[in-house]
């Protein structure tokens, strides 16, 4: 148990008032975005996180081995449906928030075992959406009621594919998912909006286009390039790999959620990106380039690895951000551009092999069992 009393700093405030401001609850934080975001957190803040994460075979609390010991952060092994779990974190650390990362995630399991997808993202985001709703209405004190906090945090996935020329996705685009993955996504988006709209409760929606960035797992296309390109291994580009997407540094997500955390308009959908459209096989290009630099082959380019394989099926072909309206109301704008963001992220992939042998081997697996889970009795 956090001692909470260490943060407060005012005398004034009663141990309640304190409780009820200073604490995270993260869902899905020792995921990719999730980490980075707990990580990112607990570097400038001294607000404690509470992270709730199922530990999938996404959830890597290696990734968060840096945090051992702080007694800051706390990892709750378990579901985002489990309600009684969930209301007990919520009765006992108060949280003054409760940000959703918790998915199932990657587009290409979601066509080969949709199930999982329609339990999480859809079902569980109904169960935690109880709960915390259970547990707002209940807040007696009138101050943390009205300060709290629901952000679900989604993807530019739900609006579909666009066409050459289209109009990037602004907050108004019509729903229109493809995949299990994204149908999944947009009817948990429904589920906030109409938790909201019927409920009232203070819900915020942020819609990203794609993440990269350090301990991004490697099944996705960035990371999947790096480590492939390094193991001598095939780079698998699907179809043409002529499909557009609209890539943000992982840190610059963070931010946009930070900010609309703390500014956002209850209710309000708020579109992330960083006006970055880019071809897949460029991105793959770009990554063989930045190999070759900084660690060159003894003969030849990466890119003599690139291998056009199969398409996807039900491939959307573009995606496109406009984020105009976290920029023009909120203040956000990304620190990176793709140059910067994709150079560190090599570079990021060259510093830590461990990291990634052991996501690769399994190893980080057992992290799960010795290290750091909190299991529930
Ligand atoms: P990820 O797959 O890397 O991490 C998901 C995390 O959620 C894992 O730690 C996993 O263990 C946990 N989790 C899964 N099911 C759970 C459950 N039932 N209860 C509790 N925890 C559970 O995903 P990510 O890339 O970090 O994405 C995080 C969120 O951001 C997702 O909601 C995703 O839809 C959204 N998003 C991702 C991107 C991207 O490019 N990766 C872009 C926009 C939005
Ligand atoms: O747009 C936001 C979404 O971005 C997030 O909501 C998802 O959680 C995230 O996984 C990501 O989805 P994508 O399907 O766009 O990401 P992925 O990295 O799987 O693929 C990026 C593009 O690269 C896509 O057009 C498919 C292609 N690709 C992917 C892989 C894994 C390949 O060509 N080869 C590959 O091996």
């Amino acid at each position: 148990m956090l001692l909470k009393s260490q943060h407060s700093g005012n005398a004034s405030c009663s141990t309640q008032q304190i409780l009820i401001l200073m604490t995270l609850l993260v869902t899905g934080g020792a995921g990719f975005i999730g980490a980075n975001f707990v990580l990112d957190w607990l570097a400038t803040s001294q607000e404690p996180v509470i992270n709730l994460d199922k530990l999938t075979y996404a959830g890597n609390p290696e990734t968060l081995a840096s945090l051992q010991g702080d007694a800051r952060h706390q990892l709750v092994q378990g579901d985002i449906g489990d309600a009684a779990l969930v209301s007990r974190l919520l009765a006992e650390h108060q949280p003054r928030a409760v940000l959703n990362f918790a998915a199932e995630s990657h587009v290409d399991r979601s066509i080969h075992g949709p199930g999982e997808f329609i339990e999480t993202n859809i079902v569980g985001t109904f169960r935690l959406l109880e709960s915390v709703r259970g547990h707002w209405a209940g807040l007696s004190d009138a101050d943390a009621k009205s300060r709290f906090r629901f952000l679900h945090v989604s993807t530019d996935e739900v609006y579909g594919s666009l066409a050459k020329g289209d109009p990037a996705f602004s907050e108004s685009h019509r729903y229109e998912p493809n995949s299990p993955y994204s149908a999944s996504k947009a009817a948990s988006d429904h589920l906030v909006r109409a938790w909201h709209h019927t409920y009232g409760l203070p819900v915020l929606t942020t819609n990203c286009s794609n993440n990269y960035g350090p301990y991004h797992f490697p099944e996705k296309l960035i990371p999947l390039m790096i480590v492939n390109a390094l193991a001598g291994k095939p780079l698998p580009v699907y179809g043409d790999g002529m499909q557009i997407r609209d890539w943000l540094y992982v840190k610059d997500h963070c931010s946009a959620i930070r900010r609309v955390l703390e500014a956002g308009r209850l209710g309000e959908v708020y579109n992330v990106g960083g006006w970055n459209e880019k071809p897949n096989i460029e991105i793959v290009q770009t990554i063989c380039k930045l190999l070759d630099e900084m660690r060159p082959k003894t003969e030849g380019s990466y890119a003599s690895q690139i291998s056009y394989v199969t398409d996807r099926p039900g491939h959307d072909r573009r995606y496109a951000i406009d984020a105009r309206k976290l920029q023009a109301e909120l203040g956000w704008k990304p620190a990176e551009t793709f140059e910067t963001g994709i150079r560190k992220t090599v570079e990021w992939y060259l510093a830590n092999p461990d990291w990634v042998a052991h996501v690769q081997s399994g190893a980080y697996r057992e992290w799960v069992s010795k290290n750091y889970a909190e299991r529930r009795a």
